[in-house]
């Protein structure tokens, strides 16, 4: 497995090894969701190809220094994971080896970010789709491999790529739970063990309104309740945004007549956690 930290490098490790060249980017601290994706990013790159995966956690999508600070970067057990998963080159960059002092273009997506996580955090999606392009020109790969936990991020960069002809076929890969519900997470490891067993209430929760919804329930305030009373009885979270939005355009919705997802993020603390479900008329 070929590690390499400078951008100017990438070239010339990549060059030893085969295509399709297969990108799974993140942030680090791989849990098993990220060795799914890593797994799904074999397959696809069959005996000839290459995985590449990148550990970089990208100040620019951070919107608030705390919780840019408190992320984990366990980096010698990314590598292990990484040799033990297969993984052909990894890049693992400093935050300078990124971004020069003076940068000035960015990507920016400006209607589907504008809902959910992204009018929670404003200038993350931007700062996520920079860095995903940057990534996928730096590997040069033809596909990439998202997690669908992430999924405004997803329909994020997927706009990105049919907005801006990104040469780079995007595959989703469905969420990886812990065995009681909860979504694997990098931030679980700083729930505290109080918060860590209240958790899985966030699946319970949209379980309960995709229960709701199967059974004939169908105005969102109605659904919107059924959640609130699950996540409502827990002292330990405060409801970042609780939304049901239309799974395509993700906008607020008055009736679900099209598939539609119901969207949650809260806090434990300054920890924010995120999930959501489908609901399919
Ligand atoms: P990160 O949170 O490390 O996630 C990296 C990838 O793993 C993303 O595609 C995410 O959706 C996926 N993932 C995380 N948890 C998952 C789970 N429980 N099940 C399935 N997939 C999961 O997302 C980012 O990093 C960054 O924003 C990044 C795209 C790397 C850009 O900086």
């Amino acid at each position: 497995m070929k590690v390499v930290t400078q951008a100017s490098e990438m070239m010339a490790a990549l060059a030893e090894h085969g295509r399709p060249r297969v990108l799974v980017p993140t942030m680090g601290a791989l849990h098993q969701g990220h060795l799914a994706l890593i797994h799904r990013a074999h397959v696809l790159a069959g005996t000839q190809g290459t995985v590449v995966v990148s550990l970089f956690v990208n100040p620019i999508q951070f919107d608030r220094a705390e919780d840019l600070a408190a992320y984990p970067r366990p980096q010698e057990a990314d590598l292990a994971a990484c040799r033990g998963a297969g993984v052909g080159v990894v890049f693992a960059p400093e935050a300078a080896a990124m971004y020069a002092a003076d940068r000035s273009v960015t990507v920016q997506e400006t209607q589907l970010s504008r809902s959910l996580c992204g009018a929670a955090r404003p200038g993350h999606f931007d700062g996520v789709c920079t860095v995903v392009l940057k990534l996928f020109l730096l590997s040069g790969c033809e596909m990439a491999v998202f997690g669908e936990k992430d999924f405004q991020q997803l329909a994020v960069i997927r706009r990105m790529v049919r907005d801006l002809n990104v040469p780079v076929t995007l595959i989703s890969h469905p969420t990886v739970r812990e065995a009681d519900g909860l979504a694997m997470s990098s931030r679980n490891v700083r729930l505290s063990a109080a918060q860590r067993a209240d958790a899985p209430r966030l699946r319970q929760a949209l379980l309960a309104a995709q229960a709701a919804f199967q059974a004939g329930t169908r105005t969102p305030t109605d659904l919107l309740a059924v959640v609130r009373q699950v996540i409502g009885v827990s002292g330990l979270l405060r409801v970042d945004y609780l939304s049901l939005v239309d799974a395509e355009s993700l906008e607020s919705v008055e009736r679900i007549e099209r598939p539609a997802l119901l969207a949650t993020a809260v806090f434990y603390g300054d920890v924010r956690l995120i999930d959501h479900i489908r609901l399919q008329p």
